[in-house]
């Protein structure tokens, strides 16, 4: 079985072929970076357009990259939600049009399924598994039971962990996106310079908060001498925030695996997915708290946790295989969370 999947929900356009055999056959993702860069962030009408502008040659190359026709597709999968929605149609409606054309299934895959099932791509990982989804726009724990079935344990009260990264990047002029920029700025600092808060830590629970934490930054830039940051002080913030962000993420998902292992005392799998899991400090924080609580831990290479359309193709693939194909008039939508979709019977 050999499916495309198309990725256009926010500033990557993305086409992948992947087969049912966990094989990628070619992953082609083109990041509007410029397009956006002198607004520091993603525009969604200039990313909508720009998809709209290189999607057909981005899935051209993805299928001659994978030395394939689409003639020899099974089924065409394209993010239908959740994301900015002028992108999303782009992505959806060209997905339809190949499949309308070609006479083959479509798909309408949820973008944070594409996420929470890139670990079943790269590592082959079992259900039930403990999901820690940390994007641009999501920051959740999630059971995950089935494709379709996923059980919401904890989520941030206020802003999404990458939205955290980006805005403190744009405070202290290290450009967007800001999470690869923070973590190389950190590189070079001390992380004990500047003690931020750590919110939630410690509380009963597994949610979230980064609001605070984020105005902290901002009130430490402005309290510093002289009207520029410097060099070092960019990094020793960088570091302290990134810190203080790979701490309260442990300590929440120290309290969501022992949530997660009331339900399922057999899942003992911690998964990491979205864009943020491809941050080091992170995942070696994370890694050693699985070690400690008996978990296996699985994070996806960083090149597969950031927005991609092997993983929209991959969760194209498990929906096929159990029949959860799509009609024509599935409607793209800004809003869709992960409780709400459409899965096999238990
Ligand atoms: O999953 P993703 O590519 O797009 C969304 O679905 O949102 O995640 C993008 C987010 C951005 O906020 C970006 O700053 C963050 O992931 N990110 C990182 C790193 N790489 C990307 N955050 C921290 N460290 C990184 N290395
Ligand atoms: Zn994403």
């Amino acid at each position: 079985m050999i499916v495309l999947g198309i990725e256009t929900s926010c500033d990557e356009t993305a086409a992948a072929v992947v087969d049912d055999h966990r094989r990628i056959l070619s992953n082609v993702i083109y990041s509007q970076l410029d397009e956006h860069k002198a607004y520091g962030g993603v525009v969604p009408e200039i990313a909508a357009r720009a998809h709209l502008d290189i999607l057909d040659g981005v899935i051209r190359q993805a299928l001659s990259d994978a030395d394939l026709e689409v003639a020899d597709l099974d089924g065409v999968a394209a993010t239908a939600g959740p994301g900015l929605i002028g992108g999303v149609i782009v992505g959806a409606m060209t997905a339809k049009a190949i499949a309308a054309v070609r006479g083959l299934p479509f798909i309408a895959v949820n973008h944070l399924e594409g996420h929470a099932l890139t670990a079943r791509l790269t590592d082959d990982v079992a259900f039930p598994y403990l999901l820690l989804l940390i994007s641009g726009g999501h920051c959740q724990f999630l059971s995950v039971e089935g494709p379709g079935r996923y059980r919401l344990l904890g989520a941030t009260l206020d802003d999404a962990v990458g939205e955290a990264f980006d805005k403190c990047a744009k405070m202290m002029g290290l450009g967007f996106p800001g999470g690869p920029a923070v973590e190389t700025a950190a590189a070079s600092g001390n992380p004990k310079r500047f003690a931020f808060p750590r919110p939630m830590k410690g509380r009963p629970g597994c949610d979230l908060s980064f609001s605070g934490l984020k105005t902290s930054v901002r009130k430490t830039i402005i309290d510093l001498p002289g009207a520029t940051l410097s060099g070092q002080d960019s990094a020793d913030i960088a570091a302290s925030f990134q810190t203080a962000v790979a701490d309260v993420i442990t300590d929440r998902c120290a309290h969501a695996v022992a949530e997660f292992d009331q339900i399922h005392p057999n899942g003992k799998t911690l998964v990491v997915a979205g864009g943020v899991a491809a941050n080091t400090e992170l995942r070696e924080s994370l890694s050693m708290l699985c070690t400690l609580v008996g978990f296996r831990f699985i994070a996806p290479p960083p090149k597969l946790c950031t927005d991609n359309g092997a993983m929209i193709a991959w969760a194209g693939i498990e929906r096929l295989r159990l029949g959860l194909t799509d009609r024509m008039d599935f409607a793209p939508r800004p809003r869709w969370p992960l409780e709400e979709l459409r899965g096999a019977a238990a």
